[in-house]
């Protein structure tokens, strides 16, 4: 009997899930987790998933309403499957109405956002998260051209051994020019024209009502070019990792705690002076697996856009005085103490607000001999 509501319950799982999640989770599966990964598929899927008496699509959207009330992650998964037996997104925002008379609007509120970035996806089997590896290898960049190939003293070589993800990224053959077409010239106007004042708060963007644990700090600066003079109307994204060094991702299962009013992204413009500024709190160090007993230093993940999508710079801010700073390779990987330099951010305390958060000052130079160290991928 065991064995077969096991069988059903796998076939069930890959009809919701679809073939290419359920064999990567299982591909994924290690000793350790194979009893559970088993006892979800013989009990939710066996067991009640595979009951005849509530049809397929009534049960991903009774389960999809469970986890926007309850704020559960795997939300995204079930919303992402809901495709694949045929539920309409239309369904499921009449489902997180249900949501928000009975959970509560933030719940809802939370749940559709969730839901937006789903179905603003192509159709694809649900994957929880993608092919990342890490948030280090997540981002898909392509630098300003003259900037990154101009300074090979000055930003990161493609290969350094320590840091071992650059071991499977960096290019084996010459790089080759590609012509940009029309799309890849289109900036990124609709992105702008969504940014709100809230969205540079990362300690209330959560949508929760609540406000994040942590230090408060005040990260502001100025995006400047080669000349030094301001650059206005920049997109910047940031995301970080909580107060614990935990990020909001799928892929990060150390056991720091994650913060439920925390999503750890944030984005604003420059205004007319090159300036911006996000409120957030400071994020903890965070244990990666590059080496043995390996942690990140505090550290902010920043995004410039230029005019074009193209034109995208990725860089990370670090803290003055972290003693991490010496053992981290993707720091270290930074040819001169300069340009290590140039990613710490400075203490400032004109920008600190009494009884309310520290300050911390870092500009940004686009391009030119003093510009930004920045990440390239090829
Ligand atoms: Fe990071």
């Amino acid at each position: 009997m065991t064995e077969e509501r096991f069988d059903s319950g796998m076939r069930v799982r890959k009809e919701v899930l679809g073939n290419e999640h359920v064999e990567q989770v299982q591909a994924r599966t290690t000793e350790f987790d194979a009893d559970f990964q088993r006892f979800i598929t013989e009990t939710a899927w066996g067991a009640v998933w595979a009951r005849p008496d509530l049809d397929r699509r009534t049960r991903s959207l009774v389960t999809i309403a469970l986890l926007a009330a309850l704020g559960r992650e795997e939300l995204t998964l079930h919303l992402r499957a809901s495709r694949n037996i045929g539920v309409d997104p239309h369904e499921i925002a009449e489902v997180l109405l249900h949501v928000a008379v009975y959970a509560g609007v933030p719940a809802a509120n939370a749940a559709f956002a969730k839901a937006r970035g789903v179905f603003d996806q192509p159709a694809a089997s649900p994957q929880e998260t993608g092919s990342q590896t890490s948030q280090e290898e997540s981002v898909n960049t392509t630098t300003i051209g003259d900037i990154v190939r101009g300074e090979r003293e000055f930003f990161p070589p493609y290969l350094y051994e320590a840091y071992q993800s650059t071991r499977r990224r960096a290019p084996l053959l010459p790089l080759i020019n590609l012509p940009l077409t029309i799309s890849e010239l289109t900036g990124p106007g609709p992105a702008i024209s969504a940014i709100t004042a809230e969205d540079a708060d990362l300690t209330r963007n959560a949508g929760t009502g609540g406000e994040a644990i942590g230090q408060r700090i005040i990260v502001t600066g100025r995006v400047l070019d080669q000349q030094g003079d301001p650059v206005p109307d920049t997109l910047l994204e940031i995301w970080q990792a909580n107060a614990a060094g935990r990020y909001l991702h799928k892929r990060d299962q150390w056991p720091g705690p994650l913060d439920p009013n925390f999503l750890g992204m944030g984005r604003c413009l420059t205004d007319k002076d090159g300036v911006y500024r996000f409120l957030t709190i400071r994020p903890g160090a965070y244990p990666w697996q590059n080496h043995a007993n390996a942690w990140r230093p505090a550290h902010i993940h920043f995004s410039l856009f230029g005019p074009s999508m193209l034109s995208r710079l990725v860089t990370q801010m670090y803290f003055p005085d972290d003693p991490l700073h010496q053992l981290d390779p993707i720091l270290q990987a930074l040819p001169t103490e300069q340009a290590r330099k140039g990613l710490i951010a400075a203490y400032a305390h004109d920008v600190t607000e009494q009884e309310w958060a520290l300050g911390y000052r870092w500009d940004i130079v686009v391009r030119g001999a003093h510009a930004t160290p920045f990440e390239a991928s090829p």
